[in-house]
């Protein structure tokens, strides 16, 4: 179920292994008695009816892809926790009044194309016909990849679902971060997530002989890359009301030769707010730097946006019910999410919540990743009882 050829675990969309395991979900999800099908933008739902199918339903959801050489819990348990609530109703032989949606969300981390989220996107309609057409570096086209896993991007638009077509959405993921640990909770309330914005910058300078060109005589793309990779750091390093982080974590350096001088450089950059506004105050400044470095470098620099996702704040009585649902399965604590979620596009259409449960040492991204299955087993217990509570106070 994961490529050998990387470490940790790597389940990257549209791969042998995203299909395979994405068969094995559908298996585990037909067990608990769910009616499973994909929809156009290829996300794995399973249902089960309520008993009144004219409310809208509780949807719960995550996603089962990986970063390269990442772990086992971040997107994963999310999926696991609405399989095993739904054996749970089924075992109890217990009815929900609303329908009840579990679903393995397509590609929520960073794609090949750019972009993160992208089942999220298409079920909200937030996946747009220039983003369908994006190819990654084997030439793939994203829509013909949500083809292979069973979607079709040609009624994205027409089918994505609209504001109160889903009455309540949930998700529990690991925190993925230090603070549940430090102040030992088993249990997060999130309180709002990050909105994310990725941009790509290509800095184009002239490849020539490291030995022979003079220092002065040099149109340098790594050095002028270097110098706007230190200036994000900067800025996001400066003071504001919320906090704010960016991050360079790809790179490519052309021709890459010892004694060549780097003549073209690509790099893609993200930075996460819960405040859009300090995003894109932060990104204005940057691109002035980039127009500056350009002309002071005589470089070409360009700076295309990949992607932007919102930022949330959870609803207050939605932060209540969790809260609610949380204290009375274990020790619990408020805080905001720094790691993007499919929650951030389902907030277009309907409230969210989502539950958090600790990351040891607040590792994740890595194989190092881990969570206690006695802290899996809680953060499920608590969604469960957020769903029941939410189920029976809402029967209109
Ligand atoms: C998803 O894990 C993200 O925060 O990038
Ligand atoms: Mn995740
Ligand atoms: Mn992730």
């Amino acid at each position: 179920m994961v490529d050998e050829t990387k470490p940790g675990w790597t389940r990257r969309p549209f791969t042998p292994w995203y299909k395979e395991g994405r068969s094995w979900l559908k298996q585990q999800m037909e067990q608990a008695g769910l009616q499973v099908s994909t929809d156009a933008g290829g996300n794995l739902i399973g249902k089960i009816a309520g008993k009144n199918d004219d409310l809208k339903p509780i949807m719960i959801g995550s996603h089962t892809d990986t970063v390269i050489g990442g772990g086992r819990f971040d997107g994963i348990i999310g999926v696991i926790a609405g399989i095993e609530i739904s054996r749970r109703l089924q075992e109890t032989g217990m009815t929900l009044n609303h329908p009840l949606e579990i679903v393995d969300f397509t590609g929520e981390e960073p794609s090949e194309f750019g972009i993160s989220t992208i089942g999220s996107r298409a079920m909200v309609g937030n996946l747009t016909p220039e983003m369908l057409n994006r190819t990654d570096q084997t030439g793939l086209v994203l829509a013909d990849g949500i083809r292979m896993i069973g979607g079709n991007p040609d009624t994205i638009k027409e089918l994505a679902r609209k504001k109160g077509d889903i009455s309540l959405y949930l998700e529990l993921h690991i925190e993925q971060g230090p603070v549940l640990e430090q102040k030992n909770k088993r249990l997060g309330v999130v309180t709002g997530i990050v909105g994310i914005h990725r941009y790509r910058v290509i800095v184009e300078g002239k490849p020539n002989h490291a030995g022979t060109t003079p220092m002065d005589m040099r149109f340098d793309a790594l050095t002028g890359a270097s110098e706007l990779i230190l200036e994000l750091e900067r800025l996001c390093k400066e003071s504001y009301a919320d906090p704010v982080v960016g991050t360079v974590g790809k790179f490519i350096n052309e021709p890459n030769g010892a004694n060549v001088i780097p003549g073209r450089t690509m790099f893609e950059l993200e930075v996460r707010s819960i405040d859009t506004e300090i995003i894109e105050k932060i990104m204005n400044k940057f691109s002035d730097f980039a127009n500056l470095i350009a002309s002071e470098r005589s470089l070409n620099i360009s700076l295309d946006n990949l992607s932007k996702s919102d930022a949330i704040r959870v609803l207050p009585e939605v932060q209540d019910e969790i809260a609610a649902a949380c204290s009375a399965t274990g020790e619990t604590h408020y805080l905001p999410s720094g790691a993007g979620h499919d929650a951030n596009q389902l907030a277009n259409i309907a409230p969210v919540g989502m539950i958090f449960v600790p990351s040891r040492d607040g590792r994740s991204h890595c194989p190092e990743e881990w969570t206690d299955f006695e802290d899996v087993g809680k953060g499920i217990e608590a969604l469960a009882r957020a769903v029941i509570h939410f189920d029976q106070k809402n029967t209109n």
